[in-house]
């Protein structure tokens, strides 16, 4: 794998790229988190971890602004692994590419999640969960207070209004135990329970 080759290429094309209200290249940040977490996630479950880094990087490549938000929640996960067949294939092996663009490809298609209740659950291979995990968990902890405060601005919300949403919403109090829930590892849950530990202190003094 060149990995060079690959980071390069992916700053090209998310470096920049515009992302309301995180601001420019957030796409790319977020990707090397994912990929870091990831990494952390495949060495305590014994997995190869310079694939899942690699697909953390790249999992949101799909991503387009410009699209209706909706149906691009479901549909940057293939749309990606498209990008990466297209424009990254020869910088790995058959193989590589097969795993990465399966794990971008179904980065959403959380077995535990409420979308698959009363439904068949999709099987995917463990490296698959993994970057599902890792997605979920970049959004919580450090990262989680950030992006509050973005949206919080973007919105134009009182301090007391963003308080109040996020101690007692009802709406977060909901998100929390579904992402929760949808988390595939056991490891997975204590680290997003540390993470949502370092938003309620943070919070609780704001
Ligand atoms: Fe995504
Ligand atoms: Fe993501």
């Amino acid at each position: 794998m060149e990995i060079a080759a690959i980071k390069n290429l992916a700053y090209e094309i998310m470096g920049n790229k515009e992302e309301v209200p995180h601001g420019e290249g957030y796409r790319l940040a977020h990707g090397y988190r994912v990929g870091g977490i990831a990494e952390w996630l495949a060495h305590e479950l014994g997995e190869n971890d310079e694939l899942v880094f690699i697909a953390g990087v790249l999992h949101d490549i799909g991503k387009d602004k410009n699209q209706n938000l909706e149906s691009d929640g479901v549909r940057h996960g293939p749309r990606g692994a498209e990008i990466i067949r297209k424009q990254f294939i020869h910088y790995m092996s058959i193989n590589e590419l097969e795993r990465i663009t399966n794990m971008v490809e179904n980065h959403n298609a959380r077995p535990k999640s409420k979308w698959f209740i009363d439904k068949e659950k999709p099987v995917l291979p463990a490296e698959v969960l993994i970057i599902q995990d890792a997605d979920l968990l970049d959004h919580f902890g450090e990262e989680g207070i950030n992006i509050t405060l973005n949206w919080g601005r973007f919105f134009k919300k009182s301090r007391e209004q963003i308080l109040k949403e996020w101690k007692y919403g009802e709406r977060t109090q909901r998100m929390h135990e579904e992402v929760r829930r949808s988390l595939n590892f056991e490891v997975s849950v204590v680290e997003f329970d540390r993470r949502i530990k370092i938003m309620q202190d943070f919070f609780a003094k704001f």
